[in-house]
């Protein structure tokens, strides 16, 4: 198919799974204009609204004033950390996470992506194994294929599987690290972390927990969901993101110290590229503080998320998991994306979620609920769905 690529872009628009770009030309916090319509936003990872509340911002401008970031180090990195394109800002911001999670060590990259395809490639070679959850993002998967590691993947939250595996090869191989994220992005539904970290201890493998859609909402100070488990001692490398509920770019491993000094001498996509600009580095610190404080907006998002999912439910729809992402089973692509086109109509921004994102057949709607909205603005969705899926 590679070969001729107008027929491969042909064949997917045929089978409801060409993407595209759509630019904005507006936002208001939740709502947000769209093919010159302003619509209720249920597809954004702004989880906790800081990304729209234009107030946090100001504040934030206004403390930049005094502290002269642009002065010291303009808009620009300029090159790589390993340069001179490490500001103090990386390090306090480093500091502030460390501190934050209690571990020994935080190293920043530019991006989850960044993380997930530079950790696993530097840390395992040709002796070990990454046991990885089969619904990991592919940002993981991608480290997996970078990586020089055996590789192999566990049913979806099936720790019984992943047992057997362990014990079928953990002798076989150096390190085993077992990946998982903490709250899956594509069902919302929730790893138990616990159990991970009892098998990792049995087996003597590392713990790597992707915390990307759960930094934010979970936890006493919104730490995520291993905070909020109790297992942040157990988790020896703890992805975060600053792209989701912090409202930023960036993203952050907590882990060893020993760890930390290893990756800065071996992760590729954190010494080939350039670091973070120190004006984002200041607003990450910034808005990870802010977040800490977030108490309200977590309850809020945690209410809306249940009332919804009470919703569907009663509208006969099939959803799952036990988060702010709500799924919405469509099953065929085609009819994902007519429904979603339907509802754009109506006024709600959705987009299907197809395969290769998401398993054959298992074409969604994934909601995403963000503590700007109210529930008067997403009571109706149900409803709406509910009545478009008889109409077609
Ligand atoms: C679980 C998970 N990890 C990592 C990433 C990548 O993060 P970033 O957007 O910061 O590159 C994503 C992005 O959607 C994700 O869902």
């Amino acid at each position: 198919m590679k070969g001729n690529y107008r027929q491969s872009l042909d064949s997917l628009e045929k089978s409801g799974r060409l993407r595209t770009l759509r630019p904005l030309t507006g936002r208001n916090g939740c709502r947000i204009v769209y093919r010159g319509r302003e619509m209720l936003n249920l597809t954004s990872n702004d989880y906790l609204g800081l990304a729209g509340d234009k107030l946090v911002h100001r504040r934030f401008y206004a403390g930049m004033a005094e502290g002269n970031i642009l002065d010291d180090f303009g808009l620009g990195a300029a090159s790589s950390r390993l340069l001179t394109g490490d500001s103090e800002n990386a390090h306090i911001l480093e500091e502030t996470l460390r501190h934050a999670y209690k571990k020994e060590a935080c190293l920043l990259y530019n991006s989850g992506y960044h993380a997930n395809i530079g950790i696993l490639p530097a840390l395992l070679g040709k002796h070990d194994l990454i046991l990885s959850d089969k619904l990991n993002h592919a940002s993981i998967m991608d480290g997996m294929r970078l990586s020089q590691a055996h590789h192999k993947r566990y049913r979806h939250l099936d720790y019984g599987h992943l047992a057997d595996l362990l014990q079928g090869c953990r002798g076989t191989f150096e390190r085993v690290v077992i990946v998982s994220e903490s709250v899956f992005s594509m069902d919302g539904d929730v790893a138990d972390l616990a159990a991970l970290a009892a098998l990792k201890n049995q087996y003597d493998c590392l713990l790597y927990i992707d915390e990307a859609h759960s930094i934010g909402m979970y936890g006493r100070e919104g730490l995520g969901k291993a905070e909020e488990q109790g297992q942040l001692q157990h988790i020896d490398l703890l992805v975060g993101t600053f792209g989701k509920a912090l409202a930023s770019v960036g993203a952050f491993l907590l882990c060893s110290a020993t760890i930390r000094n290893y990756l800065i001498n071996h992760s590729r996509s954190l010494i080939f590229t350039t670091a973070l600009p120190p004006v984002v580095l200041s607003w990450n610190r910034y808005i990870f503080e802010e977040m800490l404080t977030c108490h309200e907006r977590r309850k809020k998002l945690r209410d809306l998320a249940a009332a919804l999912r009470r919703e569907l439910v009663g509208h006969r729809l099939q959803t799952d998991g036990s988060t702010n992402i709500v799924p919405v089973m469509i099953g065929d692509d085609r009819l994902a994306v007519t429904l979603a086109a339907a509802m754009q109509e109506r006024g709600y921004l959705i987009f299907p979620v197809r395969p290769p994102a998401v398993p054959e057949g298992t074409a969604r709607f994934r909601l995403s609920l963000t503590a700007d909205m109210e529930w008067t603005d997403i009571a109706p969705v149900a409803s709406h769905i509910a009545e478009l899926t008889e109409q077609l």
